[in-house]
């Protein structure tokens, strides 16, 4: 074999090849004197409909290598969602990988994992020299299907495959789904923005006690002491509860804001002028700010930039937070504040939002 040497590293090719997401199968076949032999591989692909082929490679130095160079037939489990055990140990060098583990003979007489996802049976009818690896083609002579949702692997961990909700039009989701679809929504956003810049994004809906958070991402190294789901955020002293306030009608938040407006040290007339003027100035901006904070458990000083998210009856569904270390140079919340509402504006049009359906008073 010729050395050559690659213009990149091992680790950078297993890195841009992990991005190319895969399910996961065991591939099982018997030697001449019946035993099972079984690996665990992600290489399955599909090649042909007509005829019906696929394809899959195994390395030459897996142990299992002779018996599948002479394997005239061999069958495919693509596993299900709950089988990681399952594939954990069929990519092990386990000598018996089949103990404890339930397969089924019915289907074609070789061994296949009982629960998978579906199930192919194949005859061998080329074997390719791939480099380090033997590619496979296999003619499908029978296929089972389960039902059951496949497991995903990608990036090098398992993962799990779920409809990605911006492929869905909002007018499919169930009324009582919509909540649910927002925030699934919201969510690689997000994921992207917290790894873009470092920082926490958090988001919240409106619960039966007001601006409630539900979930976090963070950035690589922006990791905050651990701050809960489920905390209940005043609406007229947090970022997430002025979003709120800006974007839903005022007989839902009216109670709450009278309530901590009259706990406040300023004269009640002024402390709701102050409170009208902060929402006008939230509407105007599309961002609802909250100046440097000890919040949680005292740990950080942060500061915290909100924008809502509202759906087709331009009420806010979920608001997003850009959670900030007030340490931290200026920019970051104004490229912050800019990726949020960016990233809300495109939530928006998939929710249905038109901006003219917001009631006039909103808008002053
Ligand atoms: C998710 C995953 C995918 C894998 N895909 C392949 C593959 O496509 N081909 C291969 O040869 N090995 C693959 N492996 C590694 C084998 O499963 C592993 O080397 C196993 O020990 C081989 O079994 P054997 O040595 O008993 O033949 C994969 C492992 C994992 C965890």
């Amino acid at each position: 074999m010729t050395d050559h040497q690659a213009p990149f590293d091992a680790l950078a090719l297993r890195s841009a090849l992990g991005a190319f997401v895969t399910g996961v199968t065991v591939i099982t076949t018997q030697d001449a004197s019946g035993k099972p032999h079984g690996l665990t591989a992600n290489s399955f692909n599909t090649v042909s409909l007509d005829p019906p082929l696929i394809l899959w490679s195994q390395s030459k130095k897996a142990g299992s290598y002779d018996t599948f160079q002479q394997a005239a037939e061999f069958a495919i489990s693509i596993l299900a969602e709950d089988q990681i055990e399952v594939s954990a140990r069929f990519a092990s060098k386990q000598p018996d990988k089949f103990d404890g583990v339930t397969v089924e003979r019915a289907f074609c007489g070789l061994p296949v994992i009982a629960g998978a996802s579906a199930w192919l049976y194949c005859r061998t009818v080329s074997r390719v020299d791939g480099g380090d690896h033997t590619i496979y083609i296999g003619e499908i002579l029978k296929i089972a299907r389960s039902g059951r949702r496949p497991l995903v692997f990608g990036g090098g961990q398992y993962l799990l495959a779920q409809p990605h909700h911006a492929a869905m039009h909002s007018a499919t989701v169930p009324t009582g789904a919509r909540q649910r679809h927002a925030v699934q929504l919201c969510t690689p956003h997000m994921q992207r923005i917290a790894e873009e810049l470092d920082i926490t994004i958090c988001a919240a809906v409106w619960g039966n006690a007001g601006p409630t958070l539900i979930s976090w991402e963070t950035g690589p190294t922006s990791v905050l002491p651990s701050f809960p789901l489920g905390l209940v955020l005043p609406v007229t002293s947090s970022a997430t509860g002025k979003a709120f306030a800006a974007s839903l009608p005022p007989a839902t938040t009216g109670p709450f804001v009278e309530r901590e407006l009259a706990a406040a040290l300023v004269p009640q007339a002024e402390a709701a002028q102050q409170w009208q003027a902060t929402l006008a100035q939230v509407r105007a901006s599309g961002v609802a700010l909250h100046p440097p904070t000890r919040f949680w458990n005292d740990e950080m000083l942060i500061t915290v930039a909100c924008v809502a998210v509202r759906g087709s009856d331009a009420d806010a569904i979920v608001a997003m937070s850009a959670v900030v270390d007030s340490a931290l140079p200026p920019p970051v919340l104004e490229r912050a504040c800019d990726k949020l509402k960016e990233a809300a504006a495109k939530i928006e049009r998939l929710l249905g939002f038109q901006a003219e359906l917001t009631p006039a008073g909103f808008l002053s």
